[in-house]
């Protein structure tokens, strides 16, 4: 007989090969440790005696006008034990504990590179889950990467120049580029550049400009992990995004971050999925060069009411 019910902190162990070895710390935890408080619900299932599932659940309380909101960080079903209805019966308690969270929808995230990506999909889906949607593209690449392309840019790069193309620290701006770079954002707040500006490597960060007048930026953040170096937030007058203003800002600023942090350091570029012009623009300009990776990452969703 399938037992399905809470893994406590004692019986982690047992469970921890049925989830990523990023969220082990959270197995049979009360609330995260990463300082949000947040509640984590660990469902386990038994088959005579020995752990055959797991679904890792953390849940977002209501807030303000936000509704609570339960993420499903991991659903697994030991290889041999599959699509015996177990996945089903794991799925049905953490909607029961999803609910008892006070929450209005379960959602989870996955890769193009999850394994059995087909399988997950299939299974959300039969559990009335909705189909899922791309939330964020990113790719990574050695800072050199650039650099290899160097012939083949530097025609481009020449042709920009002569266009009024320059690229400078960031930090060196004038409040004059404040003002201007403040009319450009207008009242967007995904492109509110002063949202990243605390977060920023001053090293990889440059004001992205045109005979003088700033057009744009490119917005490096160097993260805990040593030798991971992300761009999260990139802006170029539209105009200009044709003419090639954000490859020559890459090609820029992957030089610098060669020069400092080190040519097999890695450059990972991302962008949430509604930014449909930008992964247009990394699909045509970046992936042809040859990343270490591609990760779309998907989202999908149950609604409980
Ligand atoms: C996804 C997973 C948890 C499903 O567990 P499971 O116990 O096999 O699922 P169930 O037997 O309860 O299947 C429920 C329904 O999902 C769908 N489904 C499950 N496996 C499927 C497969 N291989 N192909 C197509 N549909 C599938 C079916 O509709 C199935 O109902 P049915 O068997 O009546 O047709 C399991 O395959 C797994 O652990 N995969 C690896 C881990 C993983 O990828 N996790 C996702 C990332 S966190």
């Amino acid at each position: 007989m399938i037992k399905i019910g809470p893994v406590h902190g004692a019986d982690a162990k047992a469970f921890a090969a049925l989830t990523y070895p990023r969220f082990r710390e959270l197995l049979g935890a009360e609330s995260t440790a990463d300082g949000t408080g947040r509640r984590v619900t660990s469902i386990g299932a038994i088959l005579e005696g020995r752990p055959v599932g797991l679904a890792l659940l953390r849940h977002r309380a209501a807030g303000g006008d936000v509704p609570g909101e339960t993420r499903m960080l991991s659903i697994m079903v030991s290889r041999g034990y599959r699509r015996r209805g177990i996945g089903w019966g794991l799925m049905q308690h953490a909607i029961s504990a999803a609910r008892g969270a006070e929450s209005r929808k379960l959602t989870a995230y996955h890769s193009n590179r999850t394994r059995g990506r087909e399988v997950f999909e299939a299974f959300l889906g039969a559990s009335g889950w909705t189909p899922p949607k791309l939330a964020e593209f990113r790719l990574g690449g050695h800072a050199d990467w650039t650099e290899k392309l160097t012939k083949s840019w530097d025609p481009m790069m020449r042709r920009l120049a002569g266009l009024g193309y320059a690229a400078e620290p960031w930090e060196d701006i004038t409040d004059e580029d404040r003002a201007v770079a403040d009319a450009l954002v207008g009242d967007r707040e995904s492109f509110n550049y002063r949202t990243f500006e605390p977060h920023i490597d001053p090293a990889i960060s440059l004001v992205l400009r045109r005979h003088g007048r700033l057009v744009g930026w490119i917005f490096g953040e160097s993260p805990e992990t040593e030798g991971y170096h992300h761009y999260t937030n990139g802006y170029v007058v539209p105009e200009l995004q044709a003419l090639g203003w954000v490859v020559a800002g890459l090609h820029d600023v992957c030089r610098r971050q060669a020069e400092i942090y080190g040519p097999k350091s890695i450059a990972v570029y991302e962008t949430v999925g509604e930014n449909a012009r930008m992964i247009g623009f990394m699909k045509r300009r970046l992936v042809p060069a040859g990343p270490l990776w591609v990760d779309e990452r998907y989202s999908s969703a149950l609604a409980l009411e």
